[in-house]
């Protein structure tokens, strides 16, 4: 184990002064923000063109070229873009839909409001990706679906869920909340299955405030996503208002109010178009962590696989109090005392109330999971740090772990 300086580090730092001046807090995963999304926002505003219009559109079409999809359809979220992906699938009451323990609630309210019941896998603990083999032996004659996420932005074994799915003859639908970047065998994330979900919430390594995107190969889904996302409507219903005067709309099926504004694809449109040079940002800070925090008694994120591009969402380091004498909690605080926001990406599914009180789940069912969970804790990683930001967030590490100075 390493030679610690201070037999109570986190003590030690709190009698220094933070790494950050009180008043300059780093928000974790506070967006980067250019003047071709401001402009591009303020024609919008000049226009008048608040909702879903030319520019929602043109960011579907560059969404598609960039992941090579067959279509791409906007909506206001990836919970939205979940959401009718499993409704597009025919999922609904009676069905059965198997996703993982370590991911955002969304993923699993999203089954929830289709009806069906979801059903917890746990993660391979190196990857923190759903592990097949656990999938393949939870498949029943109701499961109509698998819901895996590309947790991080680290791809999950394509090779083996497809094969399931394929094999039972169930659909596939992709959470790539954190993967618009992510490669699997040079393929997009998102393009393997029926559907690919994506976010583009504030944080996400695209950001238009809130919205998401769907990605599928087939054109007939596609067109009954679009309607679905705008009330039912029949599918060019957006242009009602256009220059091309007014156009009557029919009502096709009892859909949502999940369409994406024109505000939101401004900023999407230039965030899009930064998205390479964002990546290699984010890219360069991930080796910086991976080197200056190599020596620390933390678990570091583990190396992308061969044969894949990881999108470096998060940075989740491993807070095992057995290694670091420092509960995951307690190194939250002692970040935030030292002026530094940092996340926690997930406590595992099952250790929520809801979900334990409607289905009975135990956190210490799905091990991996669980202990993932307790330790987790993710360090900023937005293309906007600074080297200076990202040199006081290695040094606020290094001084709760190992004592002021190190
Ligand atoms: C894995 C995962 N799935 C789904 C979502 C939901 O995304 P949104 O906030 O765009 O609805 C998130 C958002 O944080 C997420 O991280």
């Amino acid at each position: 184990m390493t030679d610690y300086k201070a037999a109570d580090p986190s003590a030690e730092a709190a009698a220094a002064p933070p790494v950050r001046p009180a008043g300059d807090f780093l928000i974790f995963g506070s967006p980067l923000i250019g003047e071709e999304e401001k402009d591009e926002v303020l024609s919008c505003l000049a226009t008048g063109w608040l909702g879903t219009g030319p520019k929602v559109a043109a960011f579907e079409q560059e969404f598609r070229a960039y992941t090579q999809a067959g279509h791409a359809v906007a909506v206001n979220s990836c919970t939205a873009a979940l959401h009718l992906s499993l409704v597009a699938a025919g999922i609904g009451p009676t069905d059965e839909v198997i996703t993982t323990p370590m991911t955002f609630c969304a993923t699993v309210n999203a089954i929830i409001h289709t009806g069906a019941q979801p059903v917890l896998a746990d993660i391979d603990p190196v990857t923190c990706n759903l592990d097949p083999k656990l999938v393949e032996a939870l498949i029943t004659q109701r499961t109509k679906a698998i819901l895996p996420v590309h947790f991080a932005g680290r791809p999950c074994d394509m090779d083996a869920l497809t094969a399931i799915a394929r094999r039972h003859g169930i659909a596939l639908i992709e959470d790539c909340a954190h993967a618009i970047e992510t490669l699997y065998r040079g393929r997009h994330a998102g393009t393997f299955g029926n559907f690919g979900c994506f976010s583009f919430y504030v944080t996400k390594n695209v950001t238009t405030g809130e919205g998401g995107m769907v990605v599928t190969p087939d054109e007939r889904l596609a067109d009954r996503l679009k309607v679905l996302a705008l009330h039912g409507m029949s599918k060019d219903a957006w242009k009602r208002f256009s220059d091309k005067g007014y156009a009557h709309y029919y009502v096709v099926e009892c859909g949502y109010k999940y369409n994406m504004m024109d505000i939101q694809a401004a900023l999407g449109l230039h965030q899009l178009r930064r998205v390479a040079r964002n990546w290699e940002r984010r890219q360069a800070i991930w080796t910086r962590y991976d080197r200056e925090l190599a020596d620390l008694p933390l678990v570091l994120p583990s190396p992308p696989a061969p044969d894949t591009r990881h999108g470096y969402h998060l940075y989740t380091v491993l807070v095992d109090p057995a290694r670091t004498r420092v509960s995951r909690d307690a190194f939250i605080a002692a970040m935030t005392r030292e002026n530094i926001g940092v996340g926690v990406h997930y406590q595992s599914i099952p250790v929520h109330p809801y979900y334990q009180e409607r289905y009975g789940w135990r956190p210490e069912a799905y091990p991996h999971s669980f202990r993932v969970g307790r330790e987790t804790v993710s360090l900023p990683l937005s293309a906007k740090l600074t080297d200076r930001d990202v040199s006081d967030v290695i040094r606020a590490v290094r001084t709760i772990l190992i004592g002021p100075g190190a």
